[in-house]
């Protein structure tokens, strides 16, 4: 019995010690930085979390020592010059320190990243992120919205951000409703999107790689659904993919498909989305016009493929309750599978 016992307090023990640690990688963790960006950051968390803990150990010894020791002997820690040493100076002096350190280290932060490369223009809106492709036009301060972007070279999409490795990207940010706050961590510090105002924010990804962001502000029920990835590529390749986001969605190869594409452009689908180079030209919603290449749908909550689009079409009020788009239930489960393949076709 006792040696059960003490497995399962070893086991207990190794679960603890685990949790923790297991957040320290992953693609979704300000423990594992992958940009100049977010390893000052996580360098600043690591010395405030190691200082705070090393002075909460002393005071903590302290204490410790003040409640055990014999009154006779401890009448040393209460004298005067100890109390104003201990309880003015020593913070007064860590603290300063600490507070120039973070100082230069932001500093460090904005000046280490070179020009940047590119503008990305990221709209937070319940509960999905629009993302548009500046290229050469300038951040515009409104929310704009506008069927004829494509025309201006502006490349629309939704919920994953492409990015070139080891360039600097400027990301224009602003808001549709409320306050968001736009977070991967893996590659910078987070920033609110607040209504009426564009603020911004330069980060950059030393390598390809996929990271993970999230809202990081509460924005309305589904806000923890809220979340995109960015797809970093090698700056070649990145290219290719802006130059393929930019061409027209392609049209349905099968008659499967096409029928899927009558639905999508007769039903209601086609008022709220868009998909380039047909009669769909919604832009309440997300673009849809490369939908199929998307690792997720729903921002973030599902991973793309044609089953997860079928259940979203008929139940994502469900999946996101209180989101803009109604459960559209009255598909068949044909017409669900014709829509859902139509979609997951436009790669
Ligand atoms: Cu958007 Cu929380």
């Amino acid at each position: 019995m006792k040696r059960l016992d003490t497995s399962i307090t070893n086991a207990l023990l190794v679960v603890c010690c685990c949790l923790p640690l297991s957040a320290c990688s992953g693609i979704q963790s300000v423990f594992n930085p992958h940009g100049p960006n977010a390893r000052h950051t996580a360098q600043i968390g690591w010395v405030m979390f190691i200082g705070g803990a090393l002075i909460f150990l002393v005071v903590a010894a302290f204490a410790v020592y003040a409640v055990l020791r014999k009154p006779a002997k401890r009448g040393w820690i209460s004298h005067r010059g100890f109390i104003i040493g201990g309880g003015i100076v020593f913070p007064l002096i860590t603290l300063t320190a600490l507070l120039i350190y973070d100082f230069r280290a932001a500093r460090a932060i904005v000046a280490g990243l070179a020009s940047p490369a590119l503008t990305i223009e990221v709209v937070g809106e319940q509960w999905w992120w629009r993302v548009r492709y500046l290229g050469g036009s300038d951040v515009d301060e409104s929310v704009v919205v506008d069927a004829d972007a494509a025309d201006k070279g502006i490349v629309i999409s939704a919920n994953e951000i492409h990015i070139p490795a080891g360039r600097s990207v400027t990301f224009a940010l602003k808001s549709a409703d409320v306050i968001h706050s736009f977070w991967v961590p893996n590659l910078a510090g987070k920033l609110d999107m607040i209504p009426g105002r564009t603020t911004k924010l330069r980060m950059q990804a030393d390598h390809a790689g996929v990271f993970r962001g999230q809202c990081a502000e509460y924005c309305g029920g589904p806000h923890a659904k809220m979340a995109f990835y960015v797809v970093a590529h090698e700056p070649e390749e990145f290219e290719r993919w802006l130059a393929h986001e930019r061409t027209p969605a392609q049209p349905p190869g099968t008659r499967f498909l096409a029928e899927g594409q009558r639905l999508f452009l007769e039903t209601s689908c086609a008022v709220c989305h868009q998909i380039r180079g047909t009669a769909a030209r919604g832009q309440v919603g997300p673009d849809l016009t490369h939908v199929g290449n998307r690792l997720s749908i729903g921002a973030g909550i599902l991973p793309n493929n044609t089953g997860t689009l079928a259940g979203w079409i008929a139940s994502s009020q469900h999946l996101k309750p209180g989101n803009r788009m109604p459960s559209f239930d009255a598909f068949t489960g044909e017409e669900l599978r014709a829509l859902a393949a139509y979609l997951e076709s436009l790669k």
